[in-house]
């Protein structure tokens, strides 16, 4: 996969971002990527761009962090869209912005698929319960669940949404078949049918994990499930459609895919899975934001000669030396960060030359307020060569000519 070392540096092409959030026919962006790398703060910064460009947008978040979820107007988890009050009256558009709540999506989904009695029974049921709130990919289940029904609503003419921190690649997108396997065949008829001669012929791994549960849930265990299954038993199908509708929903024309990683190996290495296997299912992949970028405020002096001017202002000596050498100290580290920043980008442009690249500077602070969702929605939406030091956005230093 790695690119054969060459001496042209690799140029990505363009991501552009406003483009496609304006784009009517685009219906839905999915951001994904590695654990903190910022997919909840780019969900949020596109979704305002979006709705300020005039569209009808709702973003879907996972667990975002507490002061940007004040400053969306989502203070307690209700599983709704809920309109953010844009000030300043810039934005043609409407943006609504809701928190999943995968216990509550659960919930949601019995109630409306059982009578309120059967509903009950499910929802007192521990085996129900664990099963809705640890049970492994429920989170990205009931992400892609939520989003089949925001898509089925019809209310929102864009749906932005946010995906939870996957270790793995395969964890988002393995979701939906994972869950319908889960739902399917094996598994649930040997619990349809919990009697002795049927544990007999059960599997090792069966046996395995019913101990595990067992364990958890204690000696309730085998009625719990029985009563659970019966009451689920008609709801199954539901469940897999869904999920199944859901997974082809996301290939079809309409939708996008926006990785999302820092300028750092593992979080590209993240990255580099996420495209390969967008690619493998056939996903709309739009391209990568590398967020939290350090660009120099001027790439003209290089961080060598940047660390030898240092040394002669303070040989040359005077009041203002100290402060100048510091100043050119500060420099230089910013230059030799942009350029290993730089050069992990290029490394997997090598790898996945189509791949369209925008980077994100980093901002002072943590992005809590609408005021800084709309500096990263203007990094991420800005015209391409529109930069302080005419630095493309698809770069953190300029490609060196000659
Ligand atoms: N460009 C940026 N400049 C400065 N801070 C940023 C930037 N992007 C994100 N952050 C900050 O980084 C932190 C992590 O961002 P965020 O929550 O969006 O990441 P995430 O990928 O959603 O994380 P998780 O995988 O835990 O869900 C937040 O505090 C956010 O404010
Ligand atoms: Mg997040």
């Amino acid at each position: 996969m790695s690119a054969p070392a060459g001496r042209a540096r690799p140029q990505a092409p363009a991501l552009d971002l406003g483009a496609l959030i304006e784009d009517r026919e685009t219906r839905i962006v999915v951001c994904c990527g590695a654990g903190g790398v910022g997919k909840t703060t780019t969900s949020a910064a596109l979704a305002l761009a979006a709705a300020e460009a005039g569209r009808s947008v709702v973003v879907l978040t996972i667990d975002p962090a507490r002061r940007l979820a004040q400053s969306l107007g989502l203070t307690e988890l209700d599983n709704e869209p809920r309109r953010v009050h844009i000030p300043g009256g810039a934005a043609t558009g409407e943006l609504h912005a809701m928190m999943l709540d995968m216990k509550r999506t659960f919930d949601d989904i019995v109630a409306a698929h059982s009578t309120p009695e059967r509903a009950q029974a499910i929802l007192d049921n521990p085996f129900y319960q664990t099963l809705s709130s640890s049970f492994s990919g429920t989170q990205e289940y009931m992400a892609m669940e939520k989003l089949g029904q925001l898509r089925a609503s019809d209310q929102w003419d864009l749906i932005i949404v946010d995906t939870p921190p996957s270790r793995s690649a395969l964890d988002f997108l393995d979701a939906p078949n994972r869950m319908s396997r889960f739902l399917d065949g094996t598994m649930i008829r040997l619990l349809m049918a919990p009697s002795r001669a049927g544990f007999k012929f059960a599997s090792a791994g069966f046996l395995l994990f019913s101990r595990i549960v067992s364990k958890i849930l204690g000696g309730q265990l085998l009625r719990d499930i029985s009563a659970f299954v019966a009451a689920l038993d008609t709801m199954f199908g539901g469940f897999r459609e869904r999920a199944t509708a859901t997974y082809e929903l996301l290939r079809r024309p309409g939708t996008s895919f926006v990785v999302v990683a820092s300028p750092e190996p593992d979080a590209l290495r993240e990255a580099s899975y996420f495209v390969d296997r967008l690619s493998a299912d056939a996903m709309p992949l739009a391209g990568l934001v590398v967020n939290r970028t350090h660009p120099p405020a001027t790439a003209a002096l290089s961080a060598t000669r940047a660390e030898s001017a240092a040394e002669e202002v303070l040989e040359a000596g005077g009041p203002d030396a100290p402060l100048a050498a510091a100043a050119l100290r500060v420099h230089a580290e910013r230059m030799t960060l942009a350029a290993r920043e730089q050069h992990l980008a290029d490394r997997f442009t090598s790898a996945h030359p189509e791949v369209a690249v925008r980077t994100v500077p980093a901002a002072a602070g943590d992005v809590h307020d609408l005021d800084g969702l709309r500096t990263m929605a203007a990094a991420l939406t800005g015209a391409d060569e529109d930069t302080p030091t005419g630095t493309p956005r698809t770069r953190i230093l300029p490609a060196r000519r000659g």
